[in-house]
């Protein structure tokens, strides 16, 4: 017998893919949320195979900021859970007028509604992992805006969380480097961790009802120092 829907949002990003294992080994229904039909169906064949849950796919385009968004939900009998790993990257030295939209849409636009809609749900008990970075924790010349989307879902994020609503668990996941293609080929990438243990630290948390934790952990000692370096200092250590 399955316990609860998790819809999961970025589904073919690697740290997704193996989050969808987690749930599914714990009994859980999936429902896998992208744009590659073909690639979300190879891995929901897969997740069936392995884990005998039941398995859907829902083809979208997170950059739209329509109703049909919120379809996510609509078709679900179960109680869901929420897993947030879509996400657009552009550094700074490639903005353009349709890059800085699509940073703002995906990261932003799309993301709080869907959360809103969410948490909104009338269900006993909602919860959300939501995949951050550690570019949120201070503005770098490389990917500010990127860092700055991040930072803003946090931030409303924390605002809920300091609600205090009852049964609403909000865990957020500070990610420093972690090995898939965001990562692939980027310079300056000194250590970076496997998604299949960053997926098994995040079930870990939302177990533990964490509200949140860095991964990997040593990201937690650097950001704590960055943060507090001062500005005039920090400025020497940007690119240009
Ligand atoms: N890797 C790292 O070092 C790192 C560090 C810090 C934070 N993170 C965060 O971890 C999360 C997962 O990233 P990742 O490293 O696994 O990178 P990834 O493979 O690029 O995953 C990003 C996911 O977002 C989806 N996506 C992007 N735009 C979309 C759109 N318009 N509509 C629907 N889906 C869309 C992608 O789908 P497509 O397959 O269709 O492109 C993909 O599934 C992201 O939130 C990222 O910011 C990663």
């Amino acid at each position: 017998m399955t316990k609860r829907t998790w819809v999961i949002l970025g589904a073919t990003s690697l740290i997704a893919e193996q989050f969808a294992h987690c749930a599914a080994q714990n009994q859980n229904s999936l429902r896998l949320v992208g744009r590659d039909k073909e690639q979300l169906n190879l891995i929901a064949q897969d997740v069936r195979l392995r884990f005998n849950v039941p398995c859907e796919v829902h083809t979208i385009d997170l950059a739209q900021n329509t109703e049909k968004l919120l379809d996510i939900f609509s078709a679900s009998k179960d109680e869901c859970d929420l897993f947030i790993a879509h996400s657009d990257f552009t550094d700074n030295d490639h903005l353009t007028m349709t890059s800085i939209n699509n940073l703002i849409k995906i990261n932003i636009l799309s993301t709080v509604l869907l959360i809103h809609h969410y948490l909104n749900l009338d269900q006993q008990k909602h919860r959300l992992i939501y995949l951050s970075s550690v570019a949120a924790c201070r503005g770098r010349s490389k990917n500010s805006l990127y860092g700055g989307t991040k930072a803003a879902v946090e931030l409303y994020l924390e605002g809920l969380q300091q609600a205090n609503y009852p049964n609403k668990h909000i865990t957020i996941a500070r990610l420093g480097f972690i090995d898939t293609k965001q990562t692939y080929g980027v310079p300056g990438v000194f250590y970076a961790a496997q998604p299949k243990d960053c997926a098994h630290a995040c079930w870990k948390a939302m177990t533990k009802n964490k509200r949140l934790f860095y991964y990997p952990k040593f990201w937690w000692m650097i950001m704590s120092i960055i943060r507090y370096i001062p500005f005039f200092v920090y400025k020497k250590m940007g690119k240009h």
